[in-house]
């Protein structure tokens, strides 16, 4: 019997992930289950603070709100803990016992975790080590193994998708190039498909590295044909052939060691195109605008289904799985299967390029119906 549950928030916000709370607090409620939700993520694991939900002014009214009403911490790995001691050294740490410890000492049933490929790996980490957990996909990049679609995702395309009507026409009236960066590390899913509902010209997605000739030629056919501008969306992770991605090493270390930013993309791409071209480019990196906000109809949906199916599977004592969206229909898999080969307890290798993560596939019919209008993939 399921008495008292708990829902985290962990990694990049997106909207979306209020609505899954509200959906786990709502089902708390018609079956008299206390829903509680751990401040900042694995943070408020590890430091055991938490809110009540269930019956709670503070958690009403917030299905159109973006962020998360508990928080969220990115790239908090508890099994690599950023410890600094009392002499300013630092040591990373395994602080995955206290935990377990906690979830013990307060009787949580079940751990909600919502977040994407490394926030499911600690889930699964979790798991073996005895916590009760069930993930629920979140990533405004898409790429969480084993699922269709993550939350987040289609409100961060409609951003990009509007952001891309409003370059069009500043782009037409100057006869300019306009670059825009998109956010997807690895992953190319919102640049190809906000490219496809934006009918940007081109786009340049990390799985196929592209030659910025063939997007200068793409572009100057259609200055031949009277076409005085291009849109181009560019992924923050696109890599030329023969190159690499555009990254800095921050000096900030958050919290996990990993301290590569993906930045300048859409500058490099918009820079040479203006070379190559002879049009004036210009580059608009959308950022973080991706994120925050209210969600669309569509996440609100699919995050009230994603956070109903999660409650569901509590109740009937499936634990140690992520709720997935397969073929359109609502499933789950066990989080075994989302961490793919990364078997290692405690391994800090979600979020990086080593993660199982969902890449776009040649095979993709977004990448078909890309090609078969002409949009210029960069290859
Ligand atoms: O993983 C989601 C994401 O939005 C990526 O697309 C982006 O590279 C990253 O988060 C940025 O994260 P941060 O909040 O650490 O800047």
């Amino acid at each position: 019997m399921l008495k008292r549950v708990a829902i985290l928030a962990n990694g990049g916000d997106v909207a979306g992930l209020n609505p899954v709370i509200r959906a786990i607090k709502r089902s708390c409620e018609v079956h008299g289950i206390e829903c509680y939700g751990f401040i900042d993520g694995y943070k408020g694991l590890l430091e055991n603070k938490f809110i009540r939900l269930d019956f709670n002014h503070l958690a009403d009214g917030i299905l159109p709100k973006g962020g998360s009403i508990i928080g969220s911490s990115t790239n908090t790995i508890v099994f690599h803990y950023k410890v600094t001691n009392p002499d300013g050294t630092v040591e990373y740490k395994d602080l995955s016992d206290l935990c377990v410890q906690n979830v013990m000492k307060d009787g949580f049933d079940c751990v909600f975790t919502l977040g994407g490929d490394s926030t499911q790996k600690s889930a699964r980490d979790l798991f073996i080590k005895g916590i009760k957990t069930i993930g629920v996909p979140k990533t405004i990049d898409n790429d969480v193994a084993c699922t269709d679609i993550t939350f987040g995702y289609n409100t961060a395309v409609s951003v990009a998708a509007e952001a891309l009507d409003r370059l069009h026409t500043t782009a037409e009236t100057h006869h300019r190039i306009m670059c825009l960066e998109v956010m997807g590390r690895y992953a190319g899913w919102i640049a190809l498909e906000s490219a496809i509902a934006g009918g940007a010209d081109a786009v340049l997605i990390p799985e196929i590295p592209y030659d910025i000739n063939k997007v200068a030629q793409s572009i100057k056919r259609r200055i031949a044909r009277g076409k005085q501008f291009s849109v181009v969306v560019v992924s923050e992770g696109a890599i030329p052939k023969n190159g690499q991605a555009s990254t800095f090493n921050s000096d900030v270390d958050n919290g996990t060691g990993i301290t590569v930013k993906f930045a300048g993309a859409g500058d490099k791409v918009a820079k040479e195109l203006e070379k190559l071209v002879g049009l004036e480019a210009r580059c608009t990196t959308l950022g973080y605008m991706q994120r925050g906000g209210t969600p669309t109809a569509y996440d609100r949906v699919l995050s009230t289904k994603y956070g109903a199916k999660a409650m569901e599977l509590a109740m009937e004592g499936k634990f140690g799985v992520l709720t997935v969206i397969k073929n359109g229909k609502l499933d789950y898999v066990p989080l075994e299967e989302v961490v793919g080969n990364n078997k290692e307890l405690g391994a800090v290798e979600g979020g990086t390029e080593d993660s199982n993560v969902r890449l776009v596939t040649m095979d993709d019919e977004l990448v078909k119906t890309a090609r078969d209008i002409g949009i210029c993939l960069g290859d």
